[in-house]
C-alpha cells in the first residue's frame, strides 16, 4: 500500500481517489470546496463511440484531424479504445446520462437516430469537428455537474479523506522523487503532506485571460508548481478558445451543442457570416469558429456577435439546455424570442506537463492528468467533448502504475518539438526551456486582471511576435508575494503566463488554436509527435 497524494477534485482527481482507493491509503486536497473544479461546468458532454452507426476508428479520425498534425494517434487511439468502457463505468458509478424518450433527463438529440447504444438507450448530442453524433449528456446540459455530484458521492461514500481549502504550493523532492507536497491552507498555516506517489489533477489556467468559461480556481496552480520542480512540459503554446461564451460579466459558456442543434451565428444586421468561412459553417473546428467571430467582432467595431437559437423552440430549449436557459434568464435575456449575443473565451490548455500514456511526468512518482496534463493527445487544437472523457480515460490508466517501478524513458525522453518553428529548433530537435518569471524578490507587483489583459490583448486568438515580446518582457517586470492563497495564485499566473509566452514565441507558424498573425500558415517543416516523446503505453 502506497500514500497517494491525489490534488483536485474535478472527474481527474475523483476518479483516480476512487481508482487508488482500493489499494492505497488516498488524501484528496484542493485549495476550495471540493465540488469547485471546472468539470462542474461542462456543458456540451462526453464524447465516445457508443452506437451502431459510429466507430472507435471514426472517433480517432476526427480527434487526429481536429489536432492539426501535431495530435499522438496513439493517445487517441487509447482514448477513443477505452472511452465506451470508462462510460459504462461511470454509469455504474451513478452518473444519470440522459436516456431517449427522457427516463433520465432529456432524450434523443437534434433528430440524431434513436438506435441502441451499446448502454441501451442513451441520448446524444452533435457538436463542430465529429462525423457524427456521439455526444452524451446528462440533465440535458448539466453533464459537468452530474459526473461531479456522482462522483463526489462515491468519494464520501468510499470514507477517502478530503482536505479543502487546502492549496499546493510546491512539489517535494528528494534525489529527483517526489515525496509530497508542500501546502498552504486558509488560514495561512503550511505544512507538508508526504507521499510515495503525487497525482496532479489541478485543471487548466483560465483566468490567464480577461474572458474565460473557466471558474475562479482555473489558476495554473499544479502547472507551475511542476515548472518550479523542473518537470518537463509541452505544447503550451495551444490554447483554446472557446467560441461561444455569452457576452455578459463572467462569460458563462453557452455549449457547442446548441450549435449542434441548429442555432447559427449572426452578424450585427443579422446575416449569418460562418458559411462564407468554411464548408462546416457553424460546426467548423473550434478555432476555426473562434477566429472567424472574432474578425466579425472587429468588423463590427467589437460588438459581439448573435447566437440564434430562436428555431429550436421554448420548450425543448429549456428542455434540452435547461442550465444555459436559467443563465440568460439570470442576465436578462430570452433566447428562446432572440439571438443572445456571444463573444469568444478562454476554455481549455491543450498544453501542460508531459506525460506518457499512464499520466507519468518526467519526475518519478509524479503523475498528472486531466487538463494540466499533455499526452499529445489533443494536438494544437482539442475535439469537443473529448476532455472529460480524456480526463476519465488517463486517470484511470495512471492509477495502475502506482507503486511500480518507474521508466527511464518516461523520465529521460528527450523533449521533442511538436512542430519545428525555426530552423534551429528544427536542426536541434529541442524546444528552447520555458522561461521562468523572475524570482520572488526581483520585480514589480501586479495586479491580475493586469495580467489577464495582457494575456487576452498579446497571447490570445492573435499573436505576433512583437506583441509576443512585449508580453514577455511585462511579465518579467512583475512579481508575486507567497503570503495567502490568492497571492500564490497570483504567482502561479504569471508562471504559467511566462512559459506559455515563451512557448507561442517559439511556434513560428499557424496552427490550430495557435495563430500567428505574422506567419498564419502551417510550417512545412511540421510533423506529428507520435511516438517520439512518449513512451509506448
Ligand atoms: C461545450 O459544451 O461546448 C464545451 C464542451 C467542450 O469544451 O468540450
Amino acid at each position: 500500500m502506497s500514500a497517494v497524494v491525489i490534488v483536485g477534485t474535478g472527474i481527474a482527481g475523483l476518479i483516480c481517489a476512487l481508482r487508488a482507493a482500493e489499494r492505497h491509503d488516498v488524501t484528496l486536497v484542493t485549495k476550495a470546496g471540493v465540488t469547485d473544479s471546472a468539470t462542474r461546468y461542462a456543458q456540451g458532454g462526453i464524447a465516445a463511440a457508443m452506437f451502431p452507426d459510429d466507430s472507435v476508428a471514426s472517433h480517432v479520425a476526427d480527434t487526429v484531424r481536429a489536432a492539426a498534425g501535431v495530435g499522438s494517434r496513439r493517445a487517441a487511439e487509447i482514448l477513443c479504445n477505452e472511452g465506451p468502457q470508462r462510460i459504462l463505468d461511470l454509469i455504474r458509478l451513478g452518473v444519470p446520462f440522459d436516456r431517449v424518450g427522457g427516463q433520465e433527463g432529456v432524450g434523443g438529440a437534434g433528430g440524431v437516430g434513436r438506435e441502441q447504444s451499446v448502454a441501451g438507450d442513451l441520448a446524444r448530442g452533435r457538436e463542430a469537428a465529429h462525423s457524427v453524433a456521439r455526444v452524451l449528456h446528462a440533465g440535458g446540459d448539466a453533464t459537468g455537474r452530474a459526473i461531479e455530484t456522482a462522483l463526489v458521492a462515491a468519494v464520501r461514500a468510499a470514507g477517502i479523506t478530503v482536505l479543502e481549502q487546502t492549496m499546493l504550493t510546491d512539489l517535494a523532492l528528494t534525489d529527483g522523487k517526489v515525496g509530497g507536497i508542500h501546502t498552504l491552507n486558509a488560514t495561512g498555516r503550511r505544512s507538508m503532506l508526504r507521499a510515495d506517489a503525487v497525482i496532479l489533477a489541478t485543471g487548466g489556467a483560465g483566468q490567464l485571460y480577461r474572458h474565460t468559461t473557466n471558474p475562479a480556481v482555473s489558476c495554473g496552480d499544479g502547472l507551475a508548481a511542476a515548472i518550479r520542480a523542473g518537470a518537463a512540459v509541452r505544447d503550451l503554446e495551444f490554447y483554446q478558445f472557446h467560441p461561444t461564451s455569452l457576452a455578459v460579466p463572467g462569460n458563462p459558456l453557452v455549449s457547442e451543442a446548441v450549435r449542434g442543434e441548429g442555432a447559427v451565428l449572426l452578424d450585427d444586421r443579422g446575416r449569418r457570416f460562418m458559411p462564407a468561412e468554411h464548408p462546416d459553417a457553424e460546426l467548423a473546428p473550434r478555432d476555426v469558429v473562434a477566429r472567424a467571430i472574432a474578425e466579425q467582432m472587429q468588423r463590427q467595431d467589437g460588438a459581439p456577435v448573435l447566437l440564434d437559437a430562436t428555431a429550436l423552440g421554448r420548450g425543448y430549449l429549456s428542455e434540452r439546455f435547461p442550465e444555459i436557459t436559467r443563465i440568460c434568464r439570470a442576465n436578462g435575456l430570452d433566447w428562446a424570442a432572440d439571438p443572445v449575443p456571444v463573444t469568444p473565451a478562454a476554455h481549455y490548455w491543450m498544453g501542460g506537463i508531459r506525460t506518457d500514456h499512464f499520466g507519468r511526468t518526467s519526475i518519478p512518482g509524479l503523475f498528472a492528468v486531466g487538463e494540466v496534463a499533455c499526452s499529445g493527445v489533443h494536438g494544437a487544437n482539442r475535439l469537443a467533448s473529448n476532455s472529460l472523457l480524456e480526463a476519465l480515460v488517463f486517470a484511470w490508466r495512471s492509477v495502475a502504475m502506482i507503486g511500480e517501478p518507474w521508466p527511464s524513458a518516461a523520465a529521460d525522453r528527450p523533449e521533442r518539438a511538436a512542430a519545428l518553428p525555426s530552423p534551429a529548433v528544427a536542426r536541434s530537435g529541442r524546444r528552447p526551456a520555458p522561461v521562468l518569471p523572475s524570482s520572488a524578490s526581483a520585480g514589480d507587483p501586479f495586479v491580475r486582471v493586469d495580467l489577464q489583459r495582457l494575456m487576452w490583448d498579446e497571447a490570445g486568438l492573435y499573436r505576433t511576435e512583437s506583441g509576443l515580446r512585449t508580453a514577455a518582457d511585462r511579465l518579467a517586470g512583475w512579481r508575486a508575494s507567497t503570503h495567502t492563497i490568492a497571492d500564490r495564485e497570483d504567482g502561479n499566473l504569471l508562471t504559467v503566463a511566462t512559459a506559455l509566452v515563451s512557448a507561442a514565441l517559439a511556434r513560428r507558424e499557424s496552427r490550430g488554436a495557435h495563430f500567428r498573425s505574422d506567419y498564419p500558415a502551417a510550417s512545412s517543416l511540421a510533423g506529428s509527435l507520435d511516438e517520439l516523446t512518449h513512451p509506448a503505453a
